[in-house]
């Protein structure tokens, strides 16, 4: 059994066992939501990926030479790749004798299509991927030559700001003096915009929360009926977050063979799946305390809706 099984098991059984129950939104990612992300990415509602594509199309020049104008050669990672899109126009922007791309996502699916596409796009580009979850991931990290790191999309927002400035430690710990890196992170902004985009007209992050059941299904031997739940998002305008659950329709009984486990569920409650923190300058401060990380540059979309933040180790 591979490793992330074993952790997919214990995790479920943990989350499933407290109350409220939860599953974390990293589960999301297999085949199936992968494609429904990048379905969501083009969805009218969801902003997030077309403002931060916008900051790489349009200020690309002054990103690398934030990012990577000192180095002379580097490591180019990338946290969370997915399907790369962004990065595309970065990498266009370097000199291919001076880096190695080095991709890390959770999905081996996303991860391989990468590498793909990459190898196609840019044939000069050496392209060395890692498959793992962010933690995980730290430990690929630690390298001697100097290096610059992407964690773009908003991805560092579904953890809670406690969880986020841990990881930013960790982070940091593996940089050099003068390593960077480039953090995306949506903004805080109106319950109008920002619900919509988790909770789209044509039910694509339905589809996308309700996968990780299916998963269930299709991994653990679960038997989910996804008829009795549905897709409930919240977002605090004060707190700046996005929480998304699954609300149950009906009180009935889950079994996940897998872990030998059996839930009850009643109508109404809600099984907590993902965080989508939104950031401000007092989030971005909480989520760096302690860091050694330097904040050196900012780059925002034309209409502020999103920001991608460069830091220097100290
Ligand atoms: C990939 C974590 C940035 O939180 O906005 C999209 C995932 N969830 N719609 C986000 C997501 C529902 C997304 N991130």
């Amino acid at each position: 059994m591979s490793d992330y099984q074993s952790l997919f098991k214990q995790e479920l059984k943990e989350g499933l066992g407290e109350e409220p129950k939860r599953i974390s939104s990293k589960w999301f990612y297999d085949q199936q939501g992968d494609e429904l992300f990048v379905q969501i990415m083009q969805l009218p509602e969801y902003y997030l990926t077309r403002a931060e594509e916008e900051i790489f199309k349009t200020q690309t020049a002054q990103l690398a030479q934030s990012l990577t104008g000192d180095f002379e050669t580097f490591d180019l990672f990338e946290l969370g790749a997915g399907d790369g899109q962004k990065t595309f126009h970065f990498l266009r922007e370097l000199d291919p004798k001076k880096y190695t791309y080095r991709p890390i996502d959770i999905s081996s699916n996303a991860v391989n299509k990468l590498q793909g596409a990459v190898s196609f796009e840019f044939p000069n580009v050496q392209v060395d991927p890692i498959e793992g979850e962010y933690f995980h991931a730290l430990e690929h990290l630690k390298s001697d030559r100097p290096k610059a790191i992407l964690f773009m999309g908003s991805n560092i927002g579904n953890l809670l700001d406690e969880r986020a400035n841990e990881f930013l430690k960790r982070l940091s710990a593996t940089m050099q003096s003068g390593d960077t890196l480039l953090l995306g992170v949506d903004l805080k902004k109106a319950k109008e915009i920002v619900l919509p985009a988790y909770n789209d007209s044509a039910g694509v992050t339905a589809a996308f929360n309700l996968n990780v059941l299916q998963r269930i299904n299709r991994e653990l031997g679960g038997d989910f009926d996804l008829r009795n739940f549905e897709h409930a998002p919240v977002y605090n305008e004060e707190e700046g977050i996005a929480y998304s659950y699954l609300r149950s329709t009906k009180d009935q009984q889950v079994t996940i063979s897998a872990i030998n486990g059996y839930y009850k569920f009643s109508k109404g409650e809600k099984l907590f799946t993902e965080i989508s923190r939104k950031y401000d300058d007092t989030a971005l401060e909480v989520i760096t305390r302690d860091t050694s990380l330097e904040l050196t540059d900012r780059f925002f979309d034309g209409e502020h809706l999103f920001c991608d933040a460069v830091y220097r180790k100290r």
